[in-house]
């Protein structure tokens, strides 16, 4: 959500106002009311785009390593010497949209924009989206780490507020299961790709493949490899390019935590109480119900 500048950052003793836009929170750093009814109204999606979209902590930074790498047929060098939001820009925030209107075509694209503030010149467009899911209750203990170390988010007051928050839906760019009603509705879409952070760690190798025959990009095996290779989470956090610690102190303390934190699937068992796992999975079912797709944390 960050790069390197640092426009209108606050140091963490500053309480946080968020920017809301059609009732959803969005952190002050980047967006305004401006640049998210832009991209929302006004930003013109062009046939060859390409968007990573995700709701936050569900693998956004991985899959812009990833689909940088297709990108350049395995080939390391761009994504080892550009940062990350100049490879995928965020085109829903102020710099991001810069940087996006610059972009030579065919773009790639980053938001978290749930599908109803999402550009409306997309209902008309062939532009690709990847969709990228993860176990909801990850998410929350990923988002918790975050938001304790990104000052654009407010400190959370503690894990059981958060989780409550979160299942409501307050937090900032809204509701989880809304984000995923409004895009797994385009499931069936030939322009639409959905895969889970859990696909990715029990096979990324696999799941690249499959991303290469939705982009129609062809890959020999060593440029599959390389992908592979250059997106493992090792490689990732030796990356300054895309592992956050190039960010001004102001908008990410790493004396707080690190933005590529432990990488793992499952960690909400090392968070959740048995009575929070309880509330936690009559609301999903509540929420969910209907949906008609199985993911893998539906399993657990
Ligand atoms: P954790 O906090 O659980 O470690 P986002 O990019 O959407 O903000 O998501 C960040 C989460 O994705 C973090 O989760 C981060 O560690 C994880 N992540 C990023 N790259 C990864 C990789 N190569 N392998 C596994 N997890 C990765």
């Amino acid at each position: 959500v960050c790069r390197a500048a640092a426009p209108n950052s606050h140091p963490s003793t500053m309480p946080v106002h968020y920017v809301t836009y059609k009732g959803i929170k969005f952190p002050p750093a980047y967006n305004s009311v401006h640049s998210l009814s832009f991209a929302h109204n006004e930003f013109l999606v062009r046939d060859d785009d390409v968007f990573n979209i995700t709701y936050p902590k569900s693998g956004t930074v991985w899959m812009t390593e990833i689909l940088s790498l297709i990108r350049s047929h395995g080939h390391p060098s761009w994504n080892q010497t550009v940062l990350n939001s100049d490879r995928m820009p965020w085109f829903s925030t102020r710099l991001g949209l810069e940087a996006a209107l610059s972009y030579p075509s065919p773009r790639l694209l980053t938001c978290h924009l749930p599908r109803h503030i999402f550009p409306k010149s997309f209902s008309h467009s062939t532009a690709k989206v990847i969709y990228t899911l993860r176990d909801p209750r990850d998410v929350v203990v990923s988002y918790f780490y975050f938001c304790k170390m990104c000052n654009s988010y407010e400190d959370p007051v503690s894990f059981e507020q958060f989780l409550r928050d979160f299942l409501s839906g307050e937090l900032p760019h809204g509701s989880w299961f809304e984000h995923v009603r409004g895009w797994m509705q385009m499931k069936d879409r030939e322009n639409f790709f959905f895969i889970t952070y859990e696909e990715l760690k029990q096979d990324l190798q696999g799941s690249v493949r499959r991303l290469c025959h939705f982009l129609g990009q062809n890959l020999d095996d060593d440029a599959i490899s390389s992908v592979v290779q250059n997106a493992s989470f090792m490689a990732m956090r030796q990356n300054p390019m895309c592992s956050s610690i190039l960010l001004p102190a102001d908008i990410m303390d790493q004396t707080k935590g690190q933005f590529l934190r432990k990488g793992i699937c499952g960690d909400w068992k090392n968070h959740f109480t048995v009575a929070q796992t309880e509330t936690f999975n009559r609301i999903y079912l509540e929420k969910m119900r209907g949906l008609n797709v199985a993911f893998p944390w539906d399993r657990d």
